[in-house]
């Protein structure tokens, strides 16, 4: 009795309030501007009311972002004067951008980072010292810094690996390319002007593009790392580096970097927001605290319509909302860095709501570091999950992610997602309990459009399948793919019949090239059958590993383009285990997945 009077009272919470909504299908409504969670009483279907007013009482407080263990362990918020401006910048635009973050909210759910980005430039002197264009920054650089400081603002400035920037190589707006990033680079001026922007004015963050590292053919991972001492040679170490070079660099990126671009530029129309997502689905492995995956600048607030960039004529053609909430939300799940690229000081409202929504935002700041992954494909549909609250908890983010042009049946399984028992689900954008579920449930979803959850479980169940296409690859990098074809390393590609569509192909051949599911959590100590599902051209070999030691070489034949499958019986403990599949010598078969039986 004592409990339960107890539990009453807590279940009082005065922020919790009873309403009779037969005509609305959510059970817990969040009104955050109201600070109040209303629990719908036609919804209650014979649970403890109670009980769900306690758990309308925890959503409330779930809207608080706890502060971050350590300064640079989220990804980077703020916004990014390139999406909108183009080379157009000025002090006035960007003083006038800081001001309004202060003050309209944004700075309060996070956003602090004001990023200069190119179009400042005025090439070097001969001297070597870096000017910027007396135009648009006729007092210099000092007063901009100063004047984002001083609203308790943060500063990002941009340059590029080589000698020339990528507006003086490609234009950035309507007036053609800029001259003034002509010699503008870092190269030759690493020591000078890292000193300049962090010692002598006081940047904070620094993008580093490589339109003239490509002229210069410099290879990347080494020019990338001399920048990363050039900046630790200047005593910051709070500077955070972006490196941009529009393609998955290669693990070497999270060893001297915060993010790194995994894509091309991105544009204000869907099929690039879709193609940016696509490219990002299987990057999570690559994604820890401190370090992320960089999706680019957001274009959410370019609506159809309401449109306001320098780039219209380089496809900038307007989102819908539907599509807006697909890409910030999408952006959040993936732990991109989140910088607005739109107008600030006219952001719609409509925007402003969903990019301070804290629900949103606690899948993105959280010190967990975890990138969401692909659970379930149908066509261009797709699952992810994440864990909220700690690894292999009993939350985990969702997000059903519709990429297609209908609207799209979604039959989200528990099993999928490794939780069992009664499962409680939290629209993330709706602030709204939906109801719960045990096994599975349908869930239809509009065209382009996505839908994000916080699922509690009951239960955590021990993953079965791990797909190939998920695993660390520690070889893998696009600058081949996309530019020189340098390394032939391996990466995830789609093979049709395969589970999720995709298999991992070019593995082997040297003793880095190898594949390693990390975080394989075991419950029960106990043998366990390894299923290794597999596709290849012909006899092919691999040494599985676990946690180190070298656990069996496995042959397989060839299949003649089918799939078939390999297995091997390993003694697992309890607790979180890594295994590698490699070949230090010769090529091995494409993999599909790890299925783990007791
Ligand atoms: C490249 C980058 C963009 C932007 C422009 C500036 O295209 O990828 O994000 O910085 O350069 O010129």
């Amino acid at each position: 009795m004592a409990a339960l009077s107890a539990f009453a009272s807590s279940g009082a919470d005065e922020r919790v309030e009873y309403r009779d909504c037969p005509k609305c299908d959510k059970r817990i409504r969040v009104d955050l501007a109201a600070g109040k969670a209303y629990v719908n009483l036609s919804r209650l279907e014979g649970a403890d009311k109670e009980v769900v007013a306690a758990r309308a009482a925890r959503l409330l407080d779930a809207a608080r972002i706890p502060p971050a263990s350590d300064p640079k362990i989220r990804p980077l918020m703020g916004w990014s004067s390139w999406n909108t401006f183009g080379v157009g910048i000025s002090e006035d635009v960007i003083l006038e951008t800081a001001r309004a973050m202060a003050t309209n909210g944004l700075k309060a759910a996070g956003y602090t980072y004001v990023n200069i980005d190119d179009g400042f430039f005025w090439g070097h002197s001969e001297d070597g010292i870096l000017r910027f264009n007396p135009k648009r920054f006729p007092n210099g650089m000092k007063p901009v810094v100063d004047g984002i400081h001083a609203l308790g603002l943060k500063a990002g400035i941009y340059s590029d690996a080589g000698a020339d920037t990528c507006g003086s190589v490609w234009g950035g707006g309507p007036d053609g390319p800029d001259n003034g990033g002509v010699g503008g680079g870092l190269y030759g001026h690493d020591a000078a002007d890292c000193k300049l922007h962090f010692v002598d004015l006081g940047f904070d963050f620094i993008k580093v593009d490589y339109c003239g590292g490509f002229v210069l053919k410099l290879d990347e991972r080494k020019r990338y790392t001399e920048i990363a001492n050039a900046i630790k040679a200047t005593g910051r170490t709070d500077v955070r580096l972006n490196i941009c070079r529009w393609g998955f660099p290669g693990t070497w990126a999270a060893d001297i970097a915060e993010s790194w671009r995994t894509t091309g530029d991105i544009r204000a129309n869907w099929g690039s927001i879709r193609q940016i997502i696509g490219e990002n689905l299987y990057l999570s492995a690559y994604s820890k605290p401190g370090h992320y995956n960089d999706m680019d600048m957001l274009e959410v607030g370019q609506l159809v319509g309401q449109l306001k960039s320098v780039f219209g004529k380089n496809g900038d053609t307007g989102i819908t909302p539907d599509e807006e909430t697909t890409h910030f939300g999408m952006w959040c799940m993936l732990s991109s860095p989140l910088l607005i690229g739109c107008d600030v000081r006219t952001i719609p409202a409509s925007t402003k709501a969903l990019i301070t929504n804290p629900y949103l935002l606690a899948m993105n700041q959280n010190d967990l570091g975890l990138q969401g992954y692909v659970v379930a494909k149908d066509g261009a549909a797709y699952i992810l999950v994440k864990d909220a609250v700690e690894k292999f908890g009993r939350s985990r983010y969702v997000a059903l992610y519709n990429g297609s042009d209908q609207a799209h049946d979604f039959t989200v399984r528990a099993a999928d997602l490794d939780l069992g028992g009664r499962i409680d689900a939290f629209d993330l954008v709706e602030m709204a309990d939906v109801g719960c579920f045990k096994d599975q449930v349908s869930v239809n979803v509009a065209p382009h459009a996505s839908k994000f959850y916080r699922f509690d479980a009951e239960r955590r169940v021990q993953r079965k399948v791990y797909e190939a296409e998920c695993a660390y690859l520690a070889d893998y990098q696009e600058l081949d793919e996309r530019f020189e074809k340098k390394f032939g390393t391996a990466a995830p590609a789609p093979m049709e019949s395969a589970s999720g569509g995709m298999v991992v192909v070019k593995l082997g051949n040297s003793a880095t090239n190898y594949l390693e599911w990390r975080d394989v959590k075991i419950d029960n100590g106990g043998e366990y059958v390894l299923v290794i599902d597999y596709s290849s051209p012909d006899d092919r070999a691999f040494d599985l590993a676990v946690d180190g030691g070298v656990v069996r070489r496995v042959e397989v034949k060839g299949t003649e383009g089918r799939l078939s499958k390999a297995e091997v019986s390993v003694k697992l403990s309890a607790g979180v285990h890594t295994i590698r599949l490699a070949n230090a010598s010769a090529r091995m078969p494409d993999i599909d997945r790890l299925t783990l039986t007791p």
